[in-house]
């Protein structure tokens, strides 16, 4: 019974409790003072209203305590707000996080955010606030975070800052700060981030900064900062991230900064830094950017840089380095980018050639000399990686080295190899006396050889006198290194270029889609037995090139290109053939087929006899091509004996069921060619198979409607 109606009391008394409780948030009235000030211009704040019903903290963007019901957060970042802040900001007295950014917001920081006693995060980035940072921001006990980077505030940084010892970021960046670093920032020692990037503050860097021993990003580039690199900042021992680039800054780089362990970042690009690299630089094993460009660095890159091995970045650029590329920086593992262009560094590149991971090079405008590796990443590097290195050389560049190279095999007298020899010695005396000559910063390149010295350079052989005027140089100058421009078509196994030689007959150059051979030798063998193969109905090969950088062979040019081009080609290669022309042809294809088959030793089956390897010169006489090196290009792809070779629609049945090869298969082959020719139709068309088609119309006893029509136009023609 008691306890009955103490129940009742109690319910009574919350309902009475529940009915009388005060709104929520009694902010509201701050608030909407707040949103009258901005220009809702997308109405995100239609929530905020002044109806009794309303809670102001479900407010878009309000957070309140949950016991005491004040505002503690406020965040409208990026709902498009213009207009300023007011200073009724001041009376959110509970306030601890406000961020505004990403707005269209303009006008002053209102002083009375000074008020704000418990704030912790002040977020205003992003915006066009105008006008200083208010002096009164170091009367916030608990300030730790200040961001208004990317707005347009001017003035000078408050000395009092300094007074915000509980600051963890500071960022100041991309505004228009302007008079000297405060040194008092050095006493914020719980700084983590400074960022003064992007403004116009000039004087010094104090040394004070020093003492930033928690700050783990320091940031000042794009200032007019002036004088030297405080030897101070490497007491900066968590710094991840130092930035300097940019300044006025003079003197050399401090020796002991090596001592900052965890630099992941070293920016002191652009500005006038001058003396040596120091090479306790490479002492920063955790370095991934180092971007020391567009200073006057002078001297060597030291050898300790092939101990950063974490870098992915290296800028070295537009400086005075002179020496050579140090062999350790090929330990660099993860090197991405490596810019050294406008130095003097001599030497030769080949050290690079061992840094797999090297993406982005420039040595541009420097003394390197020497042979441009093609191993790796190398021979994808555009040629504007080298500009500018008269003594450097690689077959694509255009400023290469005409020095024959002696693995030309042009006849060559005992007495020119003595001649070689002789003027090899000369050279040595010349370069050993260049070498011990006291201050010669840019040996033998200028000068003392008027042809750079090259070594392993791609080896052209030449098998036939037609072409042995020529070096692989010329060749690659007249294609403009096989630009297409100088494409006549496309095979199976490679691209054919045209290449119209100084004083002789053009060539065709054929560049093989496979790589660098397995087993070279027999290629070689391979290919010189071809070279050695003349008749008049075969297309000869005058030479060929192998190197990791391309194969190329090079054949006779035929002017009339092929006869699958002149009986299907397109509108402007197809021709109207004769029925004479076309017997010529097949005569002509006839005697090269057996010419191989009968009278070469070894005898040779071409295996790909077919209408597009039937070229035709300016008398439209037949020349076959592409024999006796099918079997070395395929055998790289399989190992087995079995593997079929050839082309769909010509493949003989009998030697795609058995894959025996005999000289029969390219009889059949050839038999297609010969329907090709009557009929003007292609050997598969659409899935059709010239020869079942034959077949069928020989069935139906209709055979001559499938002769070409141009052949019985002419026919009848003549008949008349
Ligand atoms: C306020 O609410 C949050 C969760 O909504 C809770 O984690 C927190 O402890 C509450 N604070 C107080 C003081 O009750
Ligand atoms: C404010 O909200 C945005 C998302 O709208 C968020 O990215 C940002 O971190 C918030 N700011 C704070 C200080 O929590
Ligand atoms: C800076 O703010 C402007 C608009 O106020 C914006 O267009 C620009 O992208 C911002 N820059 C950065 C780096 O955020
Ligand atoms: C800075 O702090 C010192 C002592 O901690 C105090 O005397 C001084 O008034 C403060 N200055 C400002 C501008 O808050
Ligand atoms: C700079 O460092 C040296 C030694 O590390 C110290 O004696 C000197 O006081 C420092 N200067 C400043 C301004 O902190
Ligand atoms: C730098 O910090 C050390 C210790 O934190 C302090 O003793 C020294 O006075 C500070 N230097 C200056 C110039 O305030
Ligand atoms: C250094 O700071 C400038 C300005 O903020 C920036 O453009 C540059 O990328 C920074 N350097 C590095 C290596 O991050
Ligand atoms: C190095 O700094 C220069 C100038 O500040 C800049 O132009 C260049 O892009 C930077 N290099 C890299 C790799 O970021
Ligand atoms: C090369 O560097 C020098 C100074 O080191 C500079 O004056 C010149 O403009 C730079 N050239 C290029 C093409 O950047
Ligand atoms: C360079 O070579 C590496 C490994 O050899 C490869 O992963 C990378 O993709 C290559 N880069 C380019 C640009 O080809
Ligand atoms: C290398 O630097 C030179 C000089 O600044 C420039 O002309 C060339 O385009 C650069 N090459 C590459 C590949 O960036």
């Amino acid at each position: 019974m008691a306890n009955s109606w103490k129940r009742i009391v109690l319910v009574g008394f919350l309902a009475v409790c529940l009915s009388f409780a005060p709104v929520d948030c009694d902010e509201g009235t701050i608030l909407l003072e707040l949103k009258k000030s901005f220009r809702d211009v997308d109405n995100v704040l239609y929530d905020w209203t002044d109806s009794s019903s309303s809670d102001c903290c479900v407010w878009r963007g309000v957070t309140c305590d949950n016991v005491t019901f004040n505002v503690v957060a406020l965040n409208l970042s990026n709902l498009n707000l213009d207009g300023e802040i007011s200073p009724a900001i001041g009376q959110l007295k509970a306030l601890i996080s406000m961020d505004l950014s990403f707005n269209e917001l303009y006008g002053d920081i209102p002083f009375s955010i000074s008020k704000l006693k418990q704030l912790e995060n002040l977020i205003l980035k992003n915006n066009q606030l105008i006008g200083p940072i208010p002096s009164t921001l170091s009367q916030i006990p608990n300030l730790k975070i200040f961001d208004v980077r990317n707005n347009s505030l001017s003035g000078s940084i408050p000395e009092n800052i300094g007074n915000c010892t509980a600051f963890q970021v500071l960022s100041l960046q991309s505004n228009r700060f302007s008079g000297q670093i405060p040194s008092v920032i050095g006493l914020m020692q719980a700084l983590a981030v400074l960022d003064l990037s992007g403004n116009m503050l000039s004087g010094t860097i104090p040394p004070i900064l020093g003492n930033l021993t928690y700050t783990e990003k320091l940031n000042v580039a794009n200032n007019h900062l002036e004088g030297r690199i405080p030897d101070n900042l490497s007491s900066c021992t968590n710094l991840n991230s130092l930035n300097l680039s940019s300044n006025n800054l003079k003197g050399p780089i401090p020796i002991e900064l090596s001592r900052i362990g965890n630099l992941d970042t070293l920016d002191l690009s652009n500005n006038r830094i001058s003396g040596h690299m120091p090479s306790s630089i490479g002492d920063l094993e955790h370095l991934l950017k180092l971007n020391l460009s567009n200073n006057d660095l002078t001297g060597f890159i030291p050898a300790e840089f092939g101990n950063l091995r974490s870098v992915m970045d290296i800028d070295l650029s537009n400086n005075h380095l002179s020496g050579p590329i140090p062999q350790e920086l090929g330990q660099l593992q993860n090197v991405f980018l490596l810019k050294l262009e406008n130095n003097s560094i001599s030497g030769d590149v080949m050290s690079l050639a061992s840094c797999l991971s090297l993406t982005l090079l420039n040595v541009s405008y420097n003394n390197l000399a020497g042979y441009i590796p093609t191993g790796n990443n190398f021979s994808r590097f555009s040629p504007d990686s080298f500009l500018g290195n008269p003594g450097l050389c690689g077959y694509w560049l255009k400023s290469s080295c005409y020095a024959r190279r002696p693995s030309d095999r042009v006849t060559i007298s005992k007495a020119a190899i003595l001649g070689i020899a002789l003027g090899g010695l000369v050279i040595l005396l010349m370069i050993l006396i260049a070498v011990w000559r006291p201050h010669n910063q840019k040996p033998f390149i200028e000068g003392t050889l008027d042809k750079p010295v090259c070594y392993k350079p791609p080896k052209l052989v030449i098998l036939n006198m037609n072409m042995a005027l020529h070096v692989y140089e010329d060749i690659m100058r007249m294609t403009e290194n096989l630009s297409e421009k100088y494409i006549i078509g496309y095979g199976a196994s490679s691209t054919v270029y045209k290449c119209v030689l100084k004083n002789c007959k053009p060539v065709a150059v054929k560049k093989l889609y496979s790589h660098y051979p397995h087993c070279l030798k027999e290629f070689e063998t391979e290919l010189e037995t071809v070279g050695s193969i003349k008749h008049r109905n075969l297309v000869s090969l005058q030479g060929y090139s192998l190197s990791p950088s391309g194969n190329l062979l090079f054949y006779d040019y035929m002017e009339n290109g092929s006869l699958w081009d002149l009986l299907h080609g397109t509108y402007t290669k197809k021709k109207k053939l004769d029925w004479e022309t076309r017997l010529s042809i097949a005569f002509g294809a006839a005697q090269g087929l057996a010419y191989l088959h009968h009278d070469c030793s070894p005898r040779i089956i071409h295996r790909d006899v077919k209408s597009s390897n039937i070229l035709l010169d300016k008398d439209y006489e037949a020349h076959l091509t592409d024999f006796g090196i099918a079997k070395s290009l395929c055998a790289s792809k399989t190992h087995t004996s079995t593997y079929v070779i050839g082309t769909i629609g010509y493949i003989d049945p009998e030697y795609a069921r058995t894959s025996r090869l005999t000289e029969k298969s390219d009889v059949y082959s050839y038999g297609v060619v010969l329907l090709e020719l009557l009929t003007g139709k292609k050997a598969i068309d659409n899935e059709s198979n010239l020869h079942h088609l034959i077949l069928t119309k020989a069935a139906n006893n209709a055979v001559m409607d499938t002769v070409d029509p141009e052949i019985s136009k002419h026919a009848k023609t003549s008949e008349k």
